[in-house]
Order: C-alpha cells, then sequence, then structure tokens
C-alpha cells in the first residue's frame, strides 16, 4: 500500500521521437542533471534496449543490463547504477537485435518487476529508441507524459506525425508534448510547433502542448565526447539555460498533469490493448 501510495508520486516521462538522431539521449541525460540539481531523486531508462547510449553519453560502464534480467537471472534492481550526481540508470543492452521487439512475456516480466523499483523515485525519465516499432509503443503507453522531439528539419516533423498518428488512431493516445531540439531560436520553435498542432488537430483529433525548446549548441557533441553532459561541463552554456529552464517547467506543472503516469495506467493500457 505504501508503494502504491508513492508510485502515484513517480512522474513518469518518456523522450521519444518518430526520426532517429534528433537528440533524445542527450536530452533525457540533462534533463536528468537538472532535476538531481534540484535535489530530485531520478531514474533514467534507457529504453533504447538493443542500441542504449545513455551510459556511454554518461560515462558509465555498466556490468549488467536488461538482457540479463530477460535473459539471466539479474533482478532489475541489481542492474541499476547510478552516476556520480546520484542519476540513477537502467542501463540498455547494446547489439542483442531480439531486444528491439520484445515478447508479450518479457514485457510482462519488466513491468511486474517495475512497482518496486519506482518507490522512492520521484522522476523517471524513458529513454526511447526511434521509430514506431512496438517497444517505443509500448513505453510511451506507460509514461504519464509523452515527450515528442523533433529539430527543425521536415523529415524529423514528418516522422514525429507518423509515430503521433500511430499512438492516436491504433492505441488512443490524445496527448503529447512537444519539444524542438536544435532550434536556431524560440521564435523559429514555437512556428513549427504552431504548424504540427494544427494538422495534428485537424486529422487526428490530438492535443499537442508546447513543452519548449533546446537551442542548437555544439557543446553537446563536445561534451558527448567527454562523456558528461552538456550541463555539467557547460553550465554557462545556451543550450544549458534551455535545459533548466524546461525542467524547471516540467517540475512546476500542476501533478495531477502526471496522475495516470503509473504502473495501474500502464497495466491498463496494455490490457485495453490486448482487447483490441
Ligand atoms: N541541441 C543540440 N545542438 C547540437 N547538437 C545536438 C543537440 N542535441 C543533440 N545534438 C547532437 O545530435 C546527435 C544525436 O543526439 P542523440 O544521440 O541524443 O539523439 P537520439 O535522438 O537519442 O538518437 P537515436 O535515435 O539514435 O537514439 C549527437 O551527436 C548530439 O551531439
Ligand atoms: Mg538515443
Amino acid at each position: 500500500m505504501k508503494n502504491r501510495k508513492r508510485l502515484n508520486q513517480t512522474k513518469i516521462i518518456s523522450v521519444t521521437s518518430g526520426k532517429g538522431g534528433v537528440g533524445k539521449t542527450n536530452l533525457v541525460c540533462n534533463l536528468a542533471y537538472c532535476f538531481a540539481s534540484m535535489g530530485k531523486k531520478v531514474m533514467i531508462m534507457d529504453a533504447d534496449l538493443s542500441l542504449g547510449n545513455v551510459s556511454v553519453v554518461l560515462g558509465l560502464a555498466p556490468k549488467y543490463n536488461i538482457s540479463n534480467v530477460l535473459y539471466g537471472d539479474k533482478q532489475l534492481k541489481d542492474i541499476i547504477i547510478s552516476d556520480k550526481n546520484g542519476i540513477l540508470v537502467l542501463p540498455a543492452s547494446s547489439g542483442i537485435p531480439e531486444l528491439s521487439n520484445l515478447t508479450e512475456m518479457q514485457k510482462m516480466t519488466l513491468m511486474t518487476r517495475f512497482g518496486d523499483l519506482l518507490s522512492d523515485i520521484d522522476m523517471l525519465l524513458i529513454d526511447t529508441g526511434a521509430g514506431i516499432s512496438s517497444n517505443v509503443i509500448y513505453f510511451n503507453l506507460a509514461a504519464g507524459e509523452i515527450m515528442v522531439v523533433i529539430t527543425p528539419e521536415p523529415t524529423s516533423i514528418t516522422d514525429a506525425y507518423a509515430l503521433i498518428k500511430v499512438m492516436s488512431t491504433k492505441h488512443g493516445q490524445k496527448n503529447f508534448s512537444i519539444i524542438l531540439n536544435m532550434a536556431k531560436n524560440e521564435k523559429e520553435a514555437k512556428s513549427i510547433y504552431k504548424h504540427l498542432s494544427i494538422v495534428a488537430d485537424k486529422f487526428l483529433k490530438v492535443s499537442l502542448s508546447y513543452a519548449g525548446f533546446i537551442l542548437y549548441d555544439d557543446n553537446i557533441s563536445k561534451s558527448v565526447i567527454m562523456q558528461k553532459t552538456a550541463m555539467e561541463l557547460y553550465p554557462e552554456s545556451k543550450s544549458a539555460s534551455c535545459f533548466k529552464k524546461l525542467a524547471y517547467d516540467i517540475i512546476s506543472k500542476n501533478e495531477n498533469d502526471y496522475s495516470d503516469g503509473n504502473l495501474q495506467f500502464f497495466f491498463n493500457n496494455l490490457f485495453k490493448n490486448e482487447r483490441n
């Protein structure tokens, strides 16, 4: 009962995209850094299960990963590692193609064991893979907020629309947040959001909310090479101020927005999908 109460307070946010390489992993790691600096207990689930990058971006070398849970004798709690800033990471594997599409049994195994893990976590950030694979859909359905990352490139916008279309028409998901990464400025970000939002509303009857933007910043690729977050290495950079603002906005949002971001919600969705 104590766990259940606590679960409802865990904000579960998935960071996803149609197109690959739009900056999901960097966004997740930098947001996690911000949340940890704000005193929040934060966990990242690397849900790009077969090609995980979170550990690389944070400079971690996990001994075990999700494959040891699904194919070995490890429990989820055994594979969690912490970086020196207190960010907890549930590492994905690298190079196990079977994990790109979890079986129903594997999904159940993971999720039924998730409850205890979240008992003292304030924020769970799920870094999904790109595309519209069943894993991406599945992990997005587990989240209370689905944050779709786009860039100014038309291909990223088209692919985001495709993901939103699948999630709304096939899975009844009607609310998404949009974040514009690699933006030139705020005006560009808002204009692209507005166009996408009008189309999604008209053709999909989907409501898109504007989460914010991250400016294009060369410091981000430099930080990836150093295997640390841009927030840590370049706290005064232009992207760092965007990450901070975004993290602050997420925290300040009404708690009720996340009330369905818990395992009960997850299971409801799971079984609804099974019936369809
Ligand atoms: N705001 C930004 N400004 C400049 N470069 C950026 C920005 N955000 C991300 N990048 C760069 O874009 C590349 C892709 O970033 P990242 O790996 O985070 O994307 P991803 O969406 O997680 O990719 P994948 O779909 O492969 O998982 C990296 O080289 C990173 O340095
Ligand atoms: Mg990634």
